[in-house]
């Protein structure tokens, strides 16, 4: 029987209600021959019986308390339940950006003790596992699958690991529709988290922020509140959908949209990430792929500032490109 949260079943008011429909992302075994097509073609599955992070299932609270190690570690506070990401190193030019969480440094027991009494803060740890975790966090490590994701990352000749974040959260909490610029093997480890994707097809529903924000990536719309008539496409948005338990993996595709709640009746929920640099391709093919498109507009907005030295310069010099010569 396959394991992971295929074995739960969801009440289907706990969820957060969204003003867009979605469908379900396919949940395959990892032998299944769809699950290769799927990542081939950069589209999400969940990965059954991978057995990729095993080891870590038993990673609770308590356990991490006694082998995460007693170093400081990152939590992100807000006054909401999102969690909305920001480059700190983009703020130093933007004196009027108000940062929507505040970054802390804290030891495992602190943030154990912000999660008993929270107030009426949220808290969530997103710590890349380094060599300040404990031994035995260590040996959980090393007995991991890798066996597995080192043959997912020669067939699908992605580059090198770059990082694992371990993430622990309340339920409720929220982390707002982004892309991320790498592919994404994300193991659930404890409690259960829902996760919405849409493929970058829908870049232009989705209103990134501009390049120099510090919210570059995440998507200007508020997913509670979309404002129609400053996001008109975000109509027609459509979502993929997936409810992840402990030992299912999601392939998040580079590129991919990806908005992720940890359920208002989960337990405290546990993650790990597995980041990895994209593939290099040997013959460029026309026509580019929708990612490669993306890549070249990033491009060409950071080409703009770096000639312009002003952010506030880019709209009218893109507008006079456009305006009357390119308009559909
Ligand atoms: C990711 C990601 C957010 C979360 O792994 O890329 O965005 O809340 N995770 O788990
Ligand atoms: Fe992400």
């Amino acid at each position: 029987m396959a394991s992971g949260s295929g074995d739960r079943k969801y009440d289907p008011n706990k969820f957060r209600k969204y003003t867009f429909d979605t469908e379900p992302i396919p949940r395959l075994h990892c032998y299944h021959p769809d699950t290769d097509r799927l990542i081939a073609n950069e589209r999400p599955v969940v990965i059954t019986d991978t057995h990729l992070a095993d080891t870590a299932l038993k990673w609770d609270l308590e356990y991490l308390a006694k082998h995460l190690g007693s170093g400081q570690h990152t939590v992100y506070r807000s006054k909401t339940h999102k969690f909305k990401y920001y480059d700190e190193k983009k703020i130093k030019n933007l004196p009027s950006f108000t940062p929507p969480t505040q970054v802390l440094r804290m030891t495992f027991a602190e943030f154990l003790d912000k999660l008993r009494n929270p107030g009426k803060d949220r808290y969530y740890l997103q710590q890349a596992l380094n060599d300040t975790v404990g031994k035995q966090l260590v040996l959980d490590y090393l007995g991991f699958n890798w066996d597995y994701v080192n043959e997912q990352q020669r067939k699908f000749k992605w580059g090198p690991l770059t990082s694992n974040l371990l993430l622990v959260g309340m339920p409720g909490n929220v982390t707002p529709a982004h892309y991320d610029e790498q592919q994404n093997f994300f193991a659930q480890l404890r409690g259960y988290k829902r996760v919405l994707l849409f493929p970058p097809e829908q870049f232009g529903c989705l209103y990134s922020h501009p390049i120099h924000s510090p919210h570059d990536r995440q998507s200007q719309v508020d997913f509670d509140a979309p404002d129609l008539a400053r996001f008109p496409r975000f109509r027609e948005v459509r979502g993929h959908k997936v409810v992840l338990g402990p030992g299912d993996v999601l392939y998040i595709p580079m590129y991919w949209w990806h908005h992720v709640e940890s359920l208002v009746d989960s337990e405290v929920t546990v993650s790990v990430n597995f980041w990895y640099k994209g593939g290099t391709v040997d013959k460029i093919e026309y026509p580019l792929s929708i990612q490669q498109k993306v890549a070249i507009m990033r491009n060409i907005e950071k080409m703009l500032l770096e000639a312009l030295h002003d952010p506030d310069q880019m709209a009218p010099l893109l507008c006079d490109i456009v305006k009357g010569r390119y308009d559909l």
